[in-house]
Order: C-alpha cells, then sequence, then structure tokens
C-alpha cells in the first residue's frame, strides 16, 4: 500500500495497451484515489469508461493543450477526490508529422507545433495551471514519460525527438521553481519502446523494439515495469528525487553493443 491515503491525476489511458492504463490499476492496487483524463476526442473510443469503472475513478475530460480545460481538471479533481493532488502522471504524446509520414528534414510547421504543444508545453501548462491553484500538497509527485530520443538520433522518430527533448527541460526547470515553492518534485521517466498505440504509430519502431530488446542486458522494460516505477516515484520512498530523468530501459542507454547484436552482425 505504498499509496496509501494518496490522491492522483492519471492522463493518457487509451486502451488497455496504455501505459497510465497500467499505471492506474497499479496507483489505485497500492491504495491511492485517482481521477482519470484524457482528450475529449480520445474518449469517444469508450474504452477508458472500463478503467473507471475498475478504478472507481472519475473520468473528467481535458484537452491538455487547453488551460481553461486543464483549470477545469485540477479543480474537479480536488473536489473529487477531496483535497490537494499528491501525485500526476503525464502520458500525453502525439505527433501528425509522424502520423502523416513526414520526414524530419520536410516537417510541416503547423503540425510540428501541435507535437511540441500536445507533448511539451501540455506539462508546463498543467504544472503552472496546478501552481497557480496551489493544487498540489507538499512533497507531492510529478511524472511524465519520455524517450530517448531526447538525447540520441532515432531518424524514424521526427519531431517528436525534439518534444521529448523540451518536455525534459520543463520537466528540470519548473522542477526548480515548485521544488523552492512547495516541495513539489517533478521527473520524467525515459521508457523502453513499449507496443501502445502511440509506440506503434511510429513507423520503424517495432522492428526497433526487436533491436532494443538484444541490446538491453535485462531486455525492455514493460509497461507494466514501467508502471511500478511510476508508483515508486509517487511514493514517499523518493522524497528527495526531483528535476531528474530516469532511465528506464533495462540497461539499454549505458550498453555500447551486445552480444546477441554482434552476433546478428557476424552472420
Ligand atoms: N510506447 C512507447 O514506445 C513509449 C516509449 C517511451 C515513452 N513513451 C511515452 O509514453 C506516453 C504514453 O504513451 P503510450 O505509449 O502509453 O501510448 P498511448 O497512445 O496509449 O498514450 C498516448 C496518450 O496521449 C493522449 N493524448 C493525445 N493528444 C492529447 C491531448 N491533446 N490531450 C490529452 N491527451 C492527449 C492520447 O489520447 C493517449 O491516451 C507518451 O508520452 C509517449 O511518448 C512511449
Amino acid at each position: 500500500m505504498l499509496l496509501k491515503g494518496k490522491r492522483g491525476i492519471i492522463s493518457g489511458a487509451l486502451d488497455s495497451n496504455s501505459i497510465a492504463w497500467k499505471v492506474a490499476e497499479e496507483a489505485v492496487k497500492q491504495g491511492a484515489i485517482i481521477t482519470l483524463t484524457n482528450a475529449p476526442i480520445a474518449m469517444r473510443m469508450g474504452e477508458i469508461n472500463k478503467l473507471a469503472e475498475q478504478c472507481n475513478a472519475t473520468i473528467i475530460p481535458a484537452d491538455a493543450t487547453s488551460v481553461p480545460e486543464l483549470e477545469n481538471l485540477f479543480t474537479k479533481s480536488q473536489e473529487v477526490l477531496g483535497g490537494k493532488i499528491d501525485f500526476v502522471l503525464h502520458s500525453i504524446g502525439m505527433s501528425p508529422n509522424i502520423r502523416k509520414n513526414i520526414p524530419y528534414t520536410q516537417l510541416n510547421y503547423d503540425f510540428y507545433n501541435k507535437s511540441i504543444d500536445v507533448s511539451a508545453l501540455s506539462l508546463h501548462k498543467m504544472l503552472s495551471v496546478a501552481y497557480k491553484q496551489d493544487a498540489i500538497s507538499e512533497w507531492g509527485s510529478v511524472v511524465a514519460l519520455s524517450y530517448i530520443a531526447a538525447q540520441r538520433v532515432y531518424p524514424f522518430y521526427t519531431d517528436m525527438a525534439d518534444a521529448k527533448a523540451m518536455l525534459e527541460s520543463i520537466a528540470r526547470t519548473f522542477g526548480y521553481h515548485y521544488g523552492k515553492h512547495r516541495k513539489v518534485r517533478v521527473n520524467t521517466i525515459s521508457q523502453s519502446p513499449t507496443k501502445t498505440t502511440a509506440g506503434s504509430g511510429v513507423k520503424g519502431m517495432a522492428e526497433f523494439f526487436d533491436y532494443a530488446q538484444d541490446l538491453s542486458p535485462l531486455g525492455n522494460a514493460t509497461a507494466e515495469d514501467c508502471a511500478n516505477y511510476c508508483i515508486s516515484m509517487f511514493s514517499d520512498y523518493t522524497r528527495m528525487v526531483t528535476m531528474q530523468n530516469l532511465y528506464h530501459d533495462g540497461g539499454y542507454s549505458s550498453t555500447g553493443v551486445s552480444t546477441e547484436i554482434m552476433d546478428g552482425l557476424v552472420k
């Protein structure tokens, strides 16, 4: 019961493959009470209702690019959950350039702005709304999900790489200000490739999944593993961890080459 008595907001649960879906399930198992949120358009698929029922959670729709909708999300969540919020999961990413298969050298800039707004600025907007409303309790924890393309080139990840670099920078900088202000912690978790809707939308990601599996000494971290890591970051056992980008990748980020990859090259 690592999260006993804690109140949380979980964004980004689209279907049962979503990383956020597993985080919601585990958070409730660990004693938390939560609200769920996603873009109104994503709710039309109806899947999230199943999760809400299972987790006894209220759904509060919010497009994460809209400040008024985020204001409503934080106000309503505090009402429904009966107090300030202890943890927030930002699990939101989308690139119209990737959806339309546009290469990095020829990006459509309207799409590019959308990718940045949805995938990075939305974290700033969430944090800023929470800061102004004083909605997060002292020692509260905010986690956003990232990917190693923020540090290294993965050509198929195109403008999402820029968005993730910005996301990690926002976590660091806002983490400083919110830490000083209310001892609220802000971190990113840089997750292994994972078979989800967002993950499968990136052309080449499926093939790359096997490469990452072979390179990582522990293999790829699953969505369930990621959920467990998020829970530990929301718990009081990680009180002094903030402004970090935390690799959760089975050792991938520290490995140059593995014998499995070498064997594949020799054949
Ligand atoms: N799947 C991977 O390989 C992988 C690896 C590292 C990091 N991540 C990150 O994990 C996070 C969750 O992705 P996932 O893999 O679980 O896929 P997913 O498709 O299940 O989740 C992405 C979510 O973003 C939501 N979203 C999109 N636009 C939105 C908006 N305007 N407002 C609010 N919500 C919006 C979608 O509705 C969806 O629920 C993303 O940030 C993704 O970049 C994924």
